[in-house]
């Protein structure tokens, strides 16, 4: 089953319409299909061996639901944060699947990471790894870690969403892989087992992938020397979805192609994808409020904004646009904008679209990084998440309330 269809000039999430989702639980509201996640993540499982593992970027939508859907699916998790890997414990995840990325971990969260016994943290700094010796020492726990190499691979995406780069913040250097391999020798609670690596989203050509593959390679064999067993390449995430006309890669493809370059080495792989299991597997449904029309543009405004689905303003990024119920009018250009007071809140320009005062329209493949990025700007309350298997909406995130948004303020 395709996630979303149209059918007699009504769009569909799996079996249901998503008018009759809208008018249950009103709008702005996410609204998710669980036949797409499915379809999305076993893209990626045909081609493994046993001892691979896809760890779900969960940073991409981590609604606990959703995690609970991949854990089903036999899923692992790629964390950032204490929270994310408190949310896949929630979800009832094995530690033993979990790997901790990201620059700044805090003590606290390598301390929950370290007791929790996950899979690896993939360290980003000789500070960070001399932390992680710290740690592990008073805790007296053995830690198992890769670290994250920065191979300065340019993808072309939006340059928010570059990892890669020498000039960005994440990975490592070949110096600082060789100071923390050398320091690790001497470590009998940290054991080097992989190398990582992730180069960025949105990537449209497998080709970057493995060139990246290629700098894992030299790193390991600079490990091997200082004795690692190394027993797992993480090769990250990054492959890109069909906003507008991507043609992004195809994972079974990506994955044939690292195993045929890997096939000599006893090494398992680990990819971490987010945007390409969850991004095509949602949209954001909205209401158009008010039509005004002027001299210069044709303005939909509508009850969405931009705290809700950040990454028009944020990257100038396309979502396409489609009627929930199409109906029998005239079509004109529209600029759909929010209710918010910024002039960025501009969420599609120059669409073709007919409608009027009422109607509901969705933003297509907001799946990944919509409800994850939305804030309380002017005061907005965050909207809810609903998850649909075939013909059953079940309500995963309830709206916000007014009490909900001062909750955290002290007392007057
Ligand atoms: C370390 C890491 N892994 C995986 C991902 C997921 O990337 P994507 O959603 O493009 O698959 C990200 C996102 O930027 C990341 O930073």
């Amino acid at each position: 089953m395709e996630g979303f269809n149209e059918k007699e000039g009504q769009l569909y999430v799996d079996d249901l319409p998503v008018s009759e989702i809208a008018n249950n639980y009103s709008t702005p509201a996410f609204i998710y299909s669980a036949s797409e996640i499915r379809n999305n993540f076993n893209k990626y499982t045909g081609a493994l061996r046993k001892g691979d593992l896809i760890c779900y970027a969960v940073k991409a939508n981590s609604n606990i639901h959703i995690l609970k859907e991949l854990v089903d699916l036999g899923s692992g998790f790629d964390v950032v944060s204490g929270n994310e890997l408190k949310r896949c414990i929630q979800a009832g995840a094995d530690p033993k699947k979990i790997i901790f990325s990201g620059v700044a971990k805090s003590s606290e969260d390598l301390e929950l990471a370290i007791n929790e016994g996950i899979f690896s943290i993939n360290i980003e700094s000789e500070d960070e790894f001399d932390r992680v010796c710290n740690i592990s020492q008073n805790l007296n726990k053995e830690v198992q870690c890769a670290i994250r190499i920065n191979p300065d691979i340019p993808t072309g995406s939006h340059k928010y969403i570059e990892t890669g780069l020498k000039t960005s913040k994440f990975g490592v250097g070949s110096e600082t892989l060789q100071n923390i391999s050398s320091k690790a020798k001497d470590k009998p609670l940290i054991k080097i087992s992989g190398i990582a690596c992730h180069i960025g989203s949105q990537i449209s050509d497998n080709s970057l992938i493995i060139k990246s593959l290629e700098h894992l390679l030299d790193a390991q064999k600079l490990l091997i020397k200082d004795e690692h067993k190394l027993e797992f390449l993480d090769i990250g995430g990054g492959l890109g979805i069909t906003y507008k006309e991507e043609t992004p890669g195809n994972p079974e493809s990506l994955i044939l192609e690292i195993l045929n370059k890997i096939s000599a080495l006893d090494l398992n792989i680990i990819l971490e994808p987010g945007r390409s299991i969850t991004g095509t597997a949602g949209i954001l449904v909205s209401k158009v409020e008010y039509l005004k029309l002027t001299e210069h543009k044709n303005f939909a405004i509508i009850d969405a904004g931009m705290n809700d689905l950040m990454r028009p303003a944020l990257y100038d990024a396309w979502h396409t646009v489609k009627e929930v119920k199409k109906r029998d009018l005239d079509k004109k250009i529209y600029e759909l904008v929010g209710p918010v007071c910024e002039s960025s809140d501009v969420l599609a320009k120059e669409r073709e679209l007919s409608i009027s005062q009422g109607d509901f329209i969705a933003f297509m493949d907001a799946g990944a990084y919509g409800s994850v990025m939305s804030s309380n700007y002017n005061s907005r309350l965050k909207v809810p998440e609903i998850l649909v298997n075939g013909s059953s909406a079940k309500l995963i995130k309830r709206r916000e309330s007014f009490e909900d948004l001062i909750a955290l303020e002290t007392n007057l």
